[in-house]
């Protein structure tokens, strides 16, 4: 299984260009089984999910074209099978996505239940109760949610928790439902907006998306359009943390300050130099950080997808942080392997307590999830001596040429078999 190498101790210095963005481009790839039109997308990151996706799309008969790496062409004339198999979706939760779009319009969906994850159990109850109060008829069997509706109808359902990709799903299914859908308690993310946005110029009929009511006036049938996927913020904060923690500067392009204005927050709290214009951020970094306390929570708040990667900066920062974890139930597991490399941390219930020490040692270490690998590739950065990193395949699902990029910025990091 391959290995990632960081010789740490080096500044991050220089430009990188962030991709977009993995959880806009998931959603948007499934809007295209919403028409038989082609669906021109620009910006796709080259990562493991997207390929995943692509191959569950192209199996259940979308013809797919990748024009150069980061351009796709979907067309949807015929779905011969609308399944999403276990040995598929088991890589990937995202393949939830595929449930309201299938449904709306081929009126059936056989998807395969994601099951629980690293993170969480994460159930997907709010889709299903979602899907039904529009007219589906759904059952789980052998492991599988089918669910069938001659006509979804539009109606008004209050979501029990801020769901991003329940969110995703019930407003792609209710572009064609008859009537109006009014979602109440939507996720805000910007990554609903980018949907939304792909969704309307297709000729649906959404208002209100960024905010928690977004109202979806069913059209009869949607079109094809052309959509250039949004930046990636989770890249864009993965690599300024690493700027701040290595004491480096770092120029980033094709990315915006006001996906992540949080984050930015909590990097001027370090004690950083941030600058920014319409599609670049620049962060300097010339002292030890200071360490800084946050707590994870739905758009516009702090979120859980950079949690691990502020872990790794307070583990060097002056002065004790409290990091707490609200949105999932076990996405805390970087902690043991942060402590391998000599962090001080102790957690207690859904909060670590990260006490700051001059350096971290470098290690052999294990990726537990997509986020934990960037927490410990940070780590690995600013450690010193060789930190080994173990099942990176989780990086691999979503940072694009990571190791390249980080190259470029003088960092000393290499893939081996
Ligand atoms: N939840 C339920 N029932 C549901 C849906 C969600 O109980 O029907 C719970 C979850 O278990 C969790 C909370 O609600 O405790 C929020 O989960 P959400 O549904 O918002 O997460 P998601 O849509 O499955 C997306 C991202 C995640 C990101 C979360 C939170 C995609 C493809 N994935 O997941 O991204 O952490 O929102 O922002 O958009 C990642 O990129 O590393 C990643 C995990």
């Amino acid at each position: 299984m391959p290995k990632l190498i960081i010789h740490g101790g080096l500044p991050l210095c220089g430009e990188a260009r962030i991709s977009g963005a993995k959880n806009a481009a998931l959603p948007v790839l499934c809007a295209a089984l919403l028409t038989s039109d082609t669906l021109h997308i620009k910006n796709v990151p080259q990562l493991q999910d997207v390929s995943t996706m692509l191959s569950l799309l192209e199996q259940m008969g979308v013809k797919i074209s990748v024009n150069n790496s980061s351009q796709v062409e979907l067309t949807t004339l015929n779905l011969a099978n609308p399944v999403a198999p276990y040995e598929m979706v088991k890589t990937m939760r995202a393949a939830i996505l595929l449930l309201g779009p299938l449904l709306a319009r081929t009126g059936e969906a056989n998807i395969s239940l994601p099951g629980g994850c690293a993170i969480g159990l994460r159930p997907v109850d709010q889709h299903i109760k979602g899907l039904q109060a529009m007219g589906a008829e759904i059952s789980i069997k052998h492991g599988y949610i089918h669910a069938v509706a001659n006509q979804l109808q539009g109606t008004r359902i209050v979501m029990d928790m801020v769901t991003v990709t329940g969110t995703e799903n019930l407003m792609m299914a209710a572009t064609l439902a008859k009537g109006t859908t009014i979602l109440e308690n939507a996720a805000r993310e910007p990554e609903i907006i980018d949907l939304a946005n792909c969704l309307n110029s297709m000729g649906a009929k959404i208002s209100g998306a960024g905010n928690d009511i977004i109202t979806i006036e069913g059209v009869k049938s949607l079109h094809g359009a052309q959509h250039t996927v949004m930046p990636d913020r989770i890249e864009t904060g993965t690599f300024l943390v690493a700027g701040v923690a290595t004491r480096g500067e770092i120029h980033l392009k094709n990315t915006s300050p006001y996906l992540l204005e949080s984050v930015l927050g909590k990097l001027i709290e370090t004690g950083a130099n941030i600058e920014s214009g319409e599609n670049w951020i620049n962060v300097k970094m010339n002292r030890r950080p200071k360490s800084i306390n946050l707590r994870t929570a739905p758009y516009p708040a702090f979120p859980t997808d950079m949690q691990a990667q502020f872990m790794s900066l307070n583990c060097v920062a002056d002065g004790t942080a409290m990091i707490t974890e609200t949105i999932f139930e076990n996405r805390l597991m970087h902690v043991q392997e942060l402590k391998r490399m000599n962090a001080d941390i102790e957690v207690e219930g859904h909060t670590a307590i990260v006490r700051g020490i001059e350096q971290l040692d470098g290690a052999n270490v294990m990726a537990t999830d997509l986020r934990a690998s960037a927490c410990l590739v940070i780590a690995g950065l600013i450690a010193r001596g060789d930190t080994v990193i173990d099942r990176i395949y989780h990086l691999d699902r979503g940072y694009e040429c990571i190791e390249d990029k980080l190259s470029n910025l003088g960092a000393k990091i290499m893939r081996i078999n």
